[in-house]
């Protein structure tokens, strides 16, 4: 009997893959490689399903005999240890992201005088056009919540944008770039209290009341599925932030951060500028543990921020605060900084790393903007927020299309600095339906 391998992620199964089974099994016994999300991520969104519930799929399929995890998106490893007769593969893997992986196969299989079998294309059927159907009809917030989780053990670094209503969270969920075959898109949303309440033409001081930030959330799930991580201000009195925690997990929300401030609350980025008081480490300790008592499902995450730099009281601060933040029962750390430079960031990462267990630990670069992920990657950061940029790049859009249909007394102008009404419209599913 020959042995045959055959890769796949098995999530959105379609006859495209079982016609790829159907051909392996005429041709000997099937090992289906089953891709982890790790692997899967490296190259594409991650799968609706875990990695479990994907196997109890594959395992299930007619003809495939064995499953086993394929932990990257190159076959090699998987090859050497099983050295199949044959790999067997839709042709459509010639150009794109797969082009490579597809060579180092057939050079592989050589080793051994194994056989790549392609097979055509099944047309009219993918997953990427199932995925683009199965957006349209959403996501259920138990779905959503458990998606920050295995994003962050799925990938390098999560990629967040700030969101502050419904349309710029489409743009956060649906814009991508495609480099080198491979589609760059922002893997969760961020709702920031600044950037909520500067829409609403109010300060970032908690004056935008929890029932009104809730109205954005709900606008905010209503039109996307990626996960959403809520800028929780300080959280307010325990009694308060348990109420909170009830809401963002029945809602679906993965992850709220509160930060360590105290009273009168007033944006990071004005640091020592204004009267801003960070709270004792007891206080905050108790709050996350009134937190946590709330929480209903190990799911959702409650992350403590610490405002020890933003209020220069040192990285040494900032380390014993997220020890006794951690043991209280934090599921990660936000650092925060409004320095130009990521040098007291990457301290506080260095030591992190030696007492955090693996803890998440989230960056927001905003005063540091010339980072790039990759080094926040070497740093061990496991989620960048990009906290406000939606924002602060359409109001001066605003501001310039104002002032042009001033100093022209009339609209012609400022057509030009504007997307037609047609592009604005199809960003807003439904749009275009009968
Ligand atoms: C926010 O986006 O509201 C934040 C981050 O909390 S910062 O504005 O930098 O404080
Ligand atoms: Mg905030």
């Amino acid at each position: 009997m020959k042995s045959v391998y055959i890769a796949m992620a098995a999530d959105l199964i379609h006859p495209g893959h079982l016609n790829i089974i159907k051909h392996g099994r005429e041709l000997g016994e099937v090992t289906l490689g089953l891709l982890t999300d790790k692997a899967i991520a490296s190259y594409k969104r991650l799968p609706y399903m875990s990695f479990d519930e994907r196997r109890v799929v594959a395992e299930n399929i007619k003809g495939v005999a064995h499953v086993v995890p394929q932990d990257t998106l190159d076959y090699v490893p998987n090859l050497r240890k099983y050295k199949p007769d044959y790999v067997v593969h839709g042709s459509d893997w010639r150009e794109g992201v797969q082009k490579v992986v597809r060579e180092r196969v057939v050079e592989t299989l050589k080793e051994w005088g194994g056989e790549l079998v392609e097979l055509e294309y099944t047309q009219g059927i993918s997953s990427t056009e199932l995925i683009s159907r199965q957006k349209t009809i959403g996501t259920t917030p138990n779905i959503r919540i458990k998606q920050l989780r295995r994003l962050i053990n799925a990938k390098p670094i999560v990629r967040t944008i700030e969101a502050h209503n419904g349309i710029s969270a489409l743009i956060a969920e649906n814009v991508s770039v495609v480099e080198n075959g491979k589609r760059e898109t922002f893997d969760a949303i961020w709702l920031s209290s600044l950037t909520d309440s500067t829409a609403k033409g109010k300060p970032d001081i908690e004056f935008v009341d929890s029932t009104s930030r809730s109205n954005t959330l709900s606008d905010i799930l209503e039109v996307t599925t990626i996960p959403l991580i809520y800028d929780g201000d300080t959280g307010s009195y325990p009694e308060h932030f348990k109420l909170l925690v009830r809401r963002l997990e029945r809602m679906g929300v993965s992850a709220v951060i509160i930060e360590d401030k105290i009273g009168l609350k007033r944006n990071s980025l004005f640091g020592t500028d204004v009267s801003q008081s960070q709270d004792s480490i007891e206080g905050f300790c108790e709050k996350i543990q009134a937190g946590k008592l709330a929480r209903v499902t190990d799911d959702f995450m409650i992350i403590a921020r610490i405002e020890s730099l933003i209020l220069d009281k040192g990285v040494d601060d900032a380390v014993a605060r997220a020890k006794a933040y951690l043991e209280a029962g934090a599921d990660g750390i936000m650092i925060h900084s409004r320095k130009k430079e990521p040098n007291e960031i990457f301290e506080f990462c260095k030591l992190y790393k030696g007492f955090a267990e693996g803890k998440p630990l989230v960056a927001v670069p905003s005063s540091y903007s010339q980072v790039y992920e990759s080094e926040l990657i070497g740093h061990g950061v496991n989620i960048v927020i990009y906290a406000n940029h939606l924002l602060r790049a359409a109001y001066p859009a605003m501001f310039r299309t104002a002032e042009t249909i001033l100093k022209n007394k009339r609209a012609k102008e400022a057509d030009e600095q504007c997307m037609s009404i047609k592009e604005i419209l199809n960003i807003i599913p439904g749009t275009n339906e009968d």
